[in-house]
């Protein structure tokens, strides 16, 4: 099976919606060639009506960035899967670093988002990654192993057709620190060997590399076989520096 490329811009906590509707209608005017690459644009909850609207005649899709885990309820400040459905939203990025670290978010909460992404037919972006002191003393792969298995251990394969995992060294996220080839192949290569020894399909996923992507390192990546695309943070706010990035995929 050929695994979907994607190009996905993480906007974190940037661009208001004037920001959003410039960014967006210039992307627009771009010729988007690469047909076979999927660009996913993740702003903030307020400026996702307005990326829906402006993309609708688009191939490119807007994404969340984070969801909670229920479907309603007394959850001050929380948005649900159903809320994103209702607007035409139906990617969500969960367990990013950023969440993990400031707002404490556990393997157990990624799991739940998940099970709630999926059992309301949603499209998931699962961010994976191993700090620098967990990489210095080589446990990168128990930690990318432990992150899987508590996400994934109450899903089947079957479910698993439009979920992206996206492997992201949280030492390289914003840093201008890019893992190295080598490191990238590695890890893409046991993520995929993970899913097999837990009974999915590997070969079928997706798995993005983020992490101090720009449009000057991309082309070395998307050229290793394991690697499906790119999440991007800081470059993706520049919309010839993330078209320049998209047009290497
Ligand atoms: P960065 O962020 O490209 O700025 O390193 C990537 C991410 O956090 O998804």
């Amino acid at each position: 099976m050929l695994r979907t490329r994607f190009c996905v811009a993480n906007w974190k906590m940037n661009f208001n919606c004037t920001d959003t509707k410039s960014f967006l209608e210039s992307w627009n005017n771009k010729e988007l060639n690469n047909k076979e690459v999927k660009t996913i644009f993740c702003p903030s909850f307020t400026e996702l009506n307005t990326g829906v609207e402006i993309l609708q005649y688009s191939d490119s899709e807007i994404g969340a960035q984070n969801v909670f885990y229920e479907s309603s309820g007394a959850y001050t400040g929380e948005v649900s899967c159903s809320m994103l459905k209702n607007i035409g939203c139906q990617w969500v990025i969960i367990g990013h670093s950023e969440r993990r670290s400031i707002f404490s978010e556990t393997d157990e909460m990624v799991r739940n988002k998940l099970d709630q992404l999926i059992s309301e037919r949603m499209n998931p972006i699962v961010c994976i990654g191993e700090t620098k002191t967990q990489r210095e003393n080589g446990k990168t792969q128990e930690i990318l192993s432990q992150q899987l298995s508590i996400a994934f251990e109450n899903q089947e394969d079957v479910n698993l057709k439009n979920t992206i995992i996206a492997y992201e060294p949280v030492w390289a996220i914003g840093t201008g620190i890019t893992a190295t080839v080598e490191m990238v192949s590695d890890a893409h290569k046991s993520i995929r060997n993970i899913f097999n020894n837990n009974g999915f399909n590997g070969s079928n996923i997706s798995i993005l590399y983020g992490g101090s992507v720009t449009d000057g390192n991309a082309t070395e990546l998307s050229e290793l076989t394991d690697v499906d695309g790119f999440l991007v943070g800081g470059a993706s706010l520049d919309v010839d520096k993330f078209y320049a990035i998209y047009n290497q995929l």
